[in-house]
């Protein structure tokens, strides 16, 4: 079996849920990105500043992660979608360090399930993603098929091993 990594940032909880499901799933580590100063925690603010982040592709510092990614083979990333994009956390991840072409797959957590625009950007970024799956927010009553595509998810990515 390949050493895999569920990489992932929620501010949330929901990319959380997701990323602790999948990484049991799949018999992964799990690593979760934590940024030293996070976005307003309540009101219009909160979708501003962390919009706003997330278009302009800002790379917020990151608590220190004590992890070794060159232990592993593949790489799994789970993000909210902020703005259309990924949440910065992962721009952040992503410029510490140089795992582009180990992300195999990926999932995201959206208030209204679509993530066209940040696969876009991860298609164009990772060269060996394979696999991704588009969940909801557990406010969204469509969030009630999460489980069967992580589920799906997972398969794949075991699979295709
Ligand atoms: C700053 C910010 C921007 C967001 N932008 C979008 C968006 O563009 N489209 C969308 O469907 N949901 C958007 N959402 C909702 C989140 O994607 C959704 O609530 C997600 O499930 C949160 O994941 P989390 O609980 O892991 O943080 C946004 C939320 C925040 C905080």
């Amino acid at each position: 079996m390949k050493k895999r990594v569920v990489v992932y940032y929620s501010f949330e909880g929901n990319t959380k849920r997701a990323a602790e499901q999948l990484a049991e799933k799949l018999g992964a580590d799990i690593v979760e990105l934590r940024t030293v100063k996070e976005i307003p925690r309540k009101g219009i603010r909160k979708f501003f500043v962390g919009g706003g982040q997330a278009l302009f592709k800002k790379c917020p510092p990151l608590w220190n992660m004590e992890s070794d990614m060159g232990k592993y083979e593949e790489i799994i990333l789970g993000t909210p979608i902020w703005a259309g994009k990924c949440a910065p956390a992962i721009n952040s991840f992503l410029k510490a360090y140089p795992v582009e072409e180990k992300v195999a797959a990926v999932f995201t957590s959206s208030g209204g399930g679509d993530n066209k625009s940040c696969m876009k950007d991860f298609s164009r970024r990772f060269s060996a993603l394979k696999y991704s799956a588009a969940l909801c927010d557990s406010r969204n009553p469509a969030s009630k098929d999460n489980e069967m595509y992580i589920q799906r998810l997972a398969e794949d990515i075991m699979h295709g091993e």
